[in-house]
């Protein structure tokens, strides 16, 4: 009985030691605690987002193949789309390339380093359609910011229909 008194006293110390250092080890020794809410194929803040499954193309179909250049306009310019193209250019470009899209939009005063392009321009209208798309899907690195995700491919090409009137205007 005795014994078995001693033996608890002694683990218990003993435990209790183990337990303080291991408070200060916490970060030395890391143990890999279960914890369910890592366990899940999401991301974390700061993280960037997950990569699509190789060989998947959106449902919209591939924006652009890499390699393969500027793609075709696959949107007829009818009446319709030119409408939609200008109101989407009214909401998503305006405020920087200007109701003329000559790059005076309300935003472009505070755009100090580069200023918005004029669209209506020879240089913007000589590129093809295609080569519109890309500048609206990826932006221009550090001076105009992509908005692949405020339109969807199909608005895209609509607002470059739109811009293509631009050039008759001129
Ligand atoms: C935050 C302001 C901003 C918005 C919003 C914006 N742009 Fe721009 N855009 C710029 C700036 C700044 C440049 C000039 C980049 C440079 O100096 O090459 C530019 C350049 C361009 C060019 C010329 C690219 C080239 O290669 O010469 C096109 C075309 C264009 N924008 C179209 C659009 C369209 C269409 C939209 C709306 C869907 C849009 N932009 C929205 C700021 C903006």
């Amino acid at each position: 009985m005795k014994l078995l008194k001693q033996l608890f006293w002694v683990s218990l110390t003993l435990g209790i030691l183990l337990g303080v250092v291991e408070l200060f080890l916490y970060d030395v020794v890391k143990i890999d605690w279960v914890s369910f809410m890592e366990i899940q194929p999401s991301y974390r803040p700061m993280e960037d987002p997950l990569p699509p499954p190789s060989r998947s193309i959106p449902i919209e179909g591939a924006i652009a193949i890499p390699g393969m250049g500027a793609p075709e306009n696959p949107t007829l310019a009818d009446q319709a789309s030119v409408t939609r193209g200008a109101e989407l250019y009214a909401i998503n470009c305006q405020m920087c390339h200007g109701q003329a899209a000559d790059g005076n939009g309300s935003v472009a005063p505070f755009l100090i380093q580069f200023k918005p392009a004029n669209l209506t321009s020879a240089v913007v209208q000589s590129k093809s359609d295609g080569s519109l798309f890309l500048t609206i899907t990826n932006g221009v690195d550090g001076r105009m910011p992509a908005l692949n995700e405020n339109l969807t491919v199909a608005e895209r090409w609509d607002v470059v229909n739109f811009l293509r009137t631009l050039k008759k205007a001129e």
